[in-house]
């Protein structure tokens, strides 16, 4: 199976429709809009209101418009992977429920935990199963209900986190197009640098993890900022060194959304200039293993058959990695 690769078939996302915007976050902590677009480059954010919907239900959603769109019986996915921060909860797998919920009864399906490297690491592990041949339909998704875990009393993390889901289809090419190559990378040492404490069974749920806002995201910004800017322009020029790619070979950079800053100097790394990155932190924010997806879904379709993209992320762990991949159709279906 040497010459067969996993490739992106089809793309899908959802977006809840309820708008957070700078603006309205000035008005809950002590911040501004100036502050927030000139350090993060965010002007507003994705928020699924409704406390009775989930991960699981924009996960759902953005998989119903995949399988819409490309005209597929769920009947016939293979494997689902889900990777999110914010499960609906620690168990079942939010993947099992998403299965269920779209008629995918061969699947079977789990959930990855890699922050905002998510989608990166659950993508590298789907196409194993498509390049070893075992699988022909793998759904690798990208979903977090980041709300739900915010501290929207924090000025230093409320204003850098959206909700938002996407997700894209692996099959078989033996044509040259998907997925060329990987590089991933993870180190544990700075953990408490962006991790949530609460919850887990270092520090089960009691009054006390309440009362110490333990079930929040905690960022130490700074250092966590440092580590990022380093590690996804490192790892993106390493998967483009090892293959012999130059700034001009690629189309698009589809960089993890986290700060603007963080993705110009991934760019810049690169020698890519930024008309071919793409950019959506300014309508969605962080949504953590949504934004390459969802990134995907915005571009799809300017994407053609052929086109070199190069996809990097950085999170949480610390957790970082890219992907070349060559991009297997037209996007706008011609
Ligand atoms: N509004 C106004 N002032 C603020 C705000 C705010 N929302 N947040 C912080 N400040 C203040 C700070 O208190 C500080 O004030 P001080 O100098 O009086 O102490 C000042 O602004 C500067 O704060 P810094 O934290 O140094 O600001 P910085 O320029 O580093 O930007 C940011 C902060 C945007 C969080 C940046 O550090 C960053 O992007 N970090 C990396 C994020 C990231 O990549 N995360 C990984 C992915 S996320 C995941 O895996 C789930």
């Amino acid at each position: 199976m040497d010459n067969v690769r996993a490739a992106i078939t089809a793309v899908g996302h959802y977006l809840p429709e309820d708008i957070l915007t700078n603006a309205d976050l000035e008005k809950m902590v002590d911040t501004s809009d100036e502050w927030i677009l000139s350090r993060t480059g965010i002007r507003e954010r994705r928020i699924l209101k409704d406390p009775t919907k989930a991960t699981s239900f924009m996960a759902t959603n953005a998989a119903l418009e995949l399988i819409q769109k490309r005209g597929l019986n769920p009947e016939e996915i293979d494997l689902i992977i889900v990777a999110t921060v914010t499960p609906d909860m620690f168990f079942p797998a939010t993947g099992c429920i998403v299965a269920a919920q779209i008629g995918a009864t061969n699947a079977w399906a789990y959930d990855i935990s890699a922050a905002c490297s998510g989608f990166l690491f659950a993508l590298s592990t789907g196409a194993r199963f498509i390049e070893s041949g075992k699988h022909k339909k793998v759904l690798v998704i990208g979903a977090d209900k980041m709300s739900s875990i915010v501290d929207y009393t924090d000025r230093t993390t409320c204003v850098l986190f959206g909700d938002g889901a996407g997700c894209v289809l692996l099959e078989a090419d033996s044509e040259g197009y998907g997925i060329q190559d990987s590089i991933e990378h993870s180190d544990g040492s700075m953990w408490d640098a962006l991790c949530m404490l609460g919850g887990g069974s270092l520090h089960p749920p009691s009054p006390i993890t309440l009362e110490k806002r333990l079930h929040h995201l905690h960022q130490e910004g700074p250092p966590v900022f440092k580590a990022a800017v380093k590690g996804m322009a490192d790892v993106a020029a390493d998967v483009m060194e090892r293959n012999n790619l130059t700034g001009d070979d690629v189309r698009f950079l589809v960089p993890h959304q986290a700060n603007l800053r963080i993705i110009d100097a991934t760019a810049r790394r690169m020698g890519v200039t930024m008309d071919k990155v793409m950019l959506n932190i300014e309508r969605y924010g962080n949504t953590t293993a949504g934004t390459i997806p969802l990134c995907l879904a915005d571009w799809e379709s300017k994407l053609r058959k052929g086109d070199n993209l190069v996809l990097a992320a950085f999170g949480g762990g610390f957790t970082w990695g890219a992907s070349w991949v060559k991009w297997a159709y037209d996007g706008d279906g011609n």
